[in-house]
């Protein structure tokens, strides 16, 4: 059974992307590990040098490894991608003798969600040169872009809206659909 690790590009409480990798691990009990970024710091080649490889991220590094699918829910800032995501995603492609066990031929989905209107759009599609240098497999056929959250989502960040729920199932199942067809 295909396995997927799942990441928010958040670290806000109710953030609504991680409330959406939530809803994707209710909706798929034992086909989704998430993957957290919290621990992650800020990427320094000093504190590489003489720390090595932090904890949380030779975690995430195994969880992608070792898992079918990446999916990432990415916030957008400022029309691209939030740098606590990019810091962690250069942190896991550290060293770089383990990028091709981490991320190559690894299908990749993207999703992300905004209160604004336009859906991360524009922080999807900066992603997408990252995804490509990594040698990742990208999945493009199939696209969730998730606007005017705050109608969407509870206080806690939980997604309530029944619409999206079956937006994002269908979401999933193509991924999952991709993966298995290999
Ligand atoms: C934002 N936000 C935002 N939204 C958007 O749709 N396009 C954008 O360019 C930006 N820019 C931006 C910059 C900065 C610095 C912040 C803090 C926020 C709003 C953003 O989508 C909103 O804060 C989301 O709630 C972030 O995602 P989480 O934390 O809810 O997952």
């Amino acid at each position: 059974m295909a396995k997927i690790i799942a990441i928010s590009g958040s670290l806000r409480k109710a953030s609504f992307n991680t409330g959406l990798i939530k809803a994707v691990a209710n909706m798929f009990p034992g086909q989704v590990d998430v993957g957290s970024i919290r621990d992650i710091p800020l990427y320094d080649g000093d504190l590489e040098a003489s720390a090595g490889i932090p904890t949380a991220v030779e975690v995430l590094k195994d969880q992608i490894a070792e898992s079918s699918g990446l999916l990432v829910a990415t916030p957008e800032y400022n029309n691209s991608m939030p740098g606590v995501l990019k810091n962690a995603t250069d942190w896991l492609t550290r060293p770089p003798a383990d990028i091709k066990r981490v991320f190559h031929g690894k299908p990749v989905a993207l999703t992300g969600v905004t209160p604004g209107g336009l859906g991360t759009a524009l922080a999807q599609s900066a992603w997408l040169p990252v995804f490509r240098t990594l040698r990742t497999r990208p999945w493009f056929e199939g696209r969730l872009m998730i606007s005017s959250a705050g109608n969407l989502f509870d206080e806690q960040g939980s997604l309530t809206d029944q619409k999206t729920q079956h937006s994002l199932r269908q979401f999933i199942d193509g991924f999952l659909q991709f993966i298995e067809d290999g």
